[in-house]
């Protein structure tokens, strides 16, 4: 079992002149369920990117335990057990949907040595947990959006990982979909409660049900952290993305 903690510390992103991240800190240890928000633009993918290794910082350190990792590309990464997910989906169109899952699985394998059953096994649960059995055998193209976005999700989770970064999986389902999602979300987490997991979801009620701590940015920079109820009541954060009636959600209103 991974103890090891995901840390970024003095992120910075630049793009041209863009500064999509400026000195941004943030923590996963085994376990924890952090909540990323922010506007449109604010640096939430940028930061999940910056994280697994699709973009590297401009500055700042990312370390796994005492480990930099700053130089790996996102497949090292992953066999970490860093694992993420993307805010459109990124199948493979040529493979079907129990295929591409079966994907996620063998990373897993590569990870922690497991074998051929016990991946079998992680892409079988995946694909039922998240809702995608009945289309395993469809190609990407030939199945609803709604189940591109779960089975992406199911891809993540069949790997097995030690932290899963979720960019935005509900973002697009119908509300009967993203209930679902939330629910198999929630219930992977009380299957694997050392798994660190960040949230990225515009809809706070929905992002605080599953995660009980929050991270916020606004134009690249950290504007709050910390427990779910005290962010959601900051001034600036309800000033520069909330307004005056969001609620921290519980399980059962999500649904
Ligand atoms: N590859 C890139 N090249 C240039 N600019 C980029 C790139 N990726 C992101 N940016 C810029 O960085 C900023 C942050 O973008 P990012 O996609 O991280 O925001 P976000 O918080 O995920 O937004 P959304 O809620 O719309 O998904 C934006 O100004 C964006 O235009
Ligand atoms: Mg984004």
């Amino acid at each position: 079992m991974t103890t090891e903690m995901l840390r970024g510390e003095g992120v910075c992103m630049r793009f041209g002149g863009v500064h999509a991240l400026r000195e941004v800190d943030v923590a996963l240890a085994p376990g924890r369920r952090l909540g990323l928000i922010g506007p449109n633009g604010s640096g939430k993918t940028t930061l999940l990117n910056v994280l697994s290794g699709v973009y590297r910082a401009s500055a700042g350190a990312i370390r796994f335990g005492e480990r930099p990792i700053e130089r790996l590309g996102p497949g090292a990464r992953a066999r970490l057990g860093i694992v993420r997910t993307f805010q459109h989906p990124q199948l493979a169109a040529s493979l079907t949907i129990a295929e591409n899952v079966r994907l996620g699985a063998a990373l897993g394998r590569r990870v922690r040595g497991s074998s051929a059953a016990e991946e079998a096994a992680r892409s079988e649960a995946a694909l039922e947990r998240f809702g995608c059995a009945a289309y395993a055998e469809g190609l990407p193209d030939e199945v609803p959006y709604g189940v591109r976005k779960m089975a992406e999700v199911a891809r993540g989770a069949a790997a097995d990982p030690a932290v899963l970064l979720l960019d935005e999986p509900a973002a697009g389902l119908s509300r009967e979909e993203r209930a679902e999602l939330i629910a198999a979300i929630e219930a992977y987490c009380g299957d694997h409660p050392q798994v660190a997991v960040c949230l990225v979801e515009h809809d706070v009620p929905l992002v605080t049900a599953l995660c009980p701590e929050l991270l916020v940015l606004a134009a690249g920079q950290a504007l709050a952290s910390g427990p779910a109820e005290e962010v959601v009541r900051d001034e600036q954060v309800r000033v520069a993305y909330l307004g005056e009636n969001v609620q921290v959600g519980s399980k059962e209103e999500v649904r």
